[in-house]
């Protein structure tokens, strides 16, 4: 983190930190589409091969424009340092590559992104790294999981969850990682660091798919992890530059800019969230609503207690099958039926059917995830026609 910015609040930190400036001085952050840089000598060139000299070498390693995106997630998510990555998955699988060895064991909720599964099961387990799955928000649940194996050396979850918006109770699992010596990871996408700080609740490090809210705009797609120095900088980083998803600077030029209106976006998001969320409990043809901030949400006080807000992603079941919920997704006009989330532009998908499509009918069903589920990811249109454009479908079931 730049310690220029360590006194600046979280509004201040999102369009300031990590601010580096040539000697053109512009004002708005460089864009360095290049892929090396230039040493003035062998001896200087082997000096920052060897790291004895600090310097940019070649953009798979390093780059200035991503090091400024690093820097600000970094001071916003209130980490020691943070590392890019090409996508939010690149995020996920090198942070699982770099930190587990054969043997290891990784412990992980069910309510995860279904790609997120595939990588802790099939992927590590061909490297010898074994996994559970837990499909429970219950405590005693974690804590049996976490302690069952003697090597449980990743812990991983999303809260709220995708697409259920289940919610975990971070700093209590914090406490359990912390006594077995596991590296509790939490991906922080929905809330993003303006809703919520895993951190600070104990976590050890955070996970973006930063093609989600930290763009905020649907262009790139990126990740990123967010944590100690030596996390980082060293395991991730020495596993990163090697095997080579690191970010673009293009689109790490794009999310810094991204990361500049986040904290109005976020605010903005769970304000239409909430009212859609509101509107779709009232309404006679939906059977259930899921939403943090819904009085009526099983972990409604823990969302509250760990969230400043509830976000963008809701789900709600129609009363019917798969054919209405299809036809409520097909009636809409306005929203966009696509599997990305957090973006301007709301969108909606049938979970079951695409996002989570690849896990297994077990799986699924052990998440919650039925046919008669749809997930709406709130943008940030007038409220009065995303509810008009839902009650299109739902008034004819
Ligand atoms: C919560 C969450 N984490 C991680 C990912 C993976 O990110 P990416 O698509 O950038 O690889 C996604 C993707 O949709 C997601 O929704």
């Amino acid at each position: 983190m730049n310690d220029k910015h360590n006194d600046l609040r979280p509004d201040t930190l999102a369009i300031r930190a990590g601010g580096m400036r040539t000697s053109f001085n512009e004002h708005s952050e460089a864009l360095f589409p290049t892929v090396s840089f230039v040493h003035e000598s062998a001896e200087m060139a082997a000096k920052r091969f060897t790291g004895e000299e600090p310097g940019y070498i070649y953009s798979r390693f390093t780059n200035p424009t991503v090091d400024m995106f690093e820097q600000r997630l970094a001071a916003m998510e209130g980490g020691e340092a943070c590392i890019a990555t090409s996508t939010g998955m690149a995020a996920i699988t090198n942070l699982a590559m770099s930190v587990c060895a054969s043997g290891d064991h990784i412990v992980t909720s069910g309510s995860v992104f279904g790609s997120t599964l595939n990588v802790f099961g099939p992927i590590m387990g061909k490297f010898g790294v074994t996994h559970e799955v837990v499909n429970s928000t219950s405590l005693d649940d974690w804590q049996r999981a976490i302690s069952a194996h003697p090597k449980t050396k990743l812990v991983f979850l999303e809260s709220p969850s995708n697409p259920m918006a289940e919610v975990f109770d971070i700093a209590a699992i914090a406490a359990m990682c912390k006594k077995v010596g596991a590296l509790f990871a939490v991906d922080n996408c929905f809330c993003t660091p303006v809703l919520q700080k895993p951190l600070a609740l104990g976590a050890d490090c955070i996970i973006h798919s930063a093609s989600k809210h930290l763009d905020g705009q649907g262009r790139v797609m990126g990740g990123a992890i967010v944590g100690s120095k030596q996390l980082c900088k060293e395991t991730v980083y020495n596993f990163l530059r090697t095997t080579g998803a690191t970010l673009a600077p293009f689109n790490a030029w794009v999310l810094l800019k991204g990361l500049e209106t986040l904290p109005i976006r976020m605010r903005a998001h769970s304000e239409n969230g909430l009212a859609l969320a509101h509107w779709l409990a009232a309404h006679p043809r939906v059977a259930k609503v899921n939403y943090p901030f819904l009085p009526s949400h099983s972990q409604h006080a823990l969302a509250k207690r760990q969230q400043s807000g509830g976000g963008a992603v809701l789900s709600f079941e129609v009363r019917g099958d798969k054919r209405a919920a299809w036809q409520v997704i097909d009636h809409t006009k306005v929203m966009s039926i696509t599997g990305n989330l957090g973006d301007v532009k709301t969108t909606i998908t049938h979970p079951a059917s695409t996002t989570h499509s690849r896990m297994t009918q077990a799986a699924r069903d052990a998440a919650g995830i039925g046919e008669s589920l749809i997930r709406v990811a709130v943008g940030l249109e007038d409220i009065s026609d995303l509810q008009a454009d839902l009650a299109r479908g739902l008034d004819q079931l």
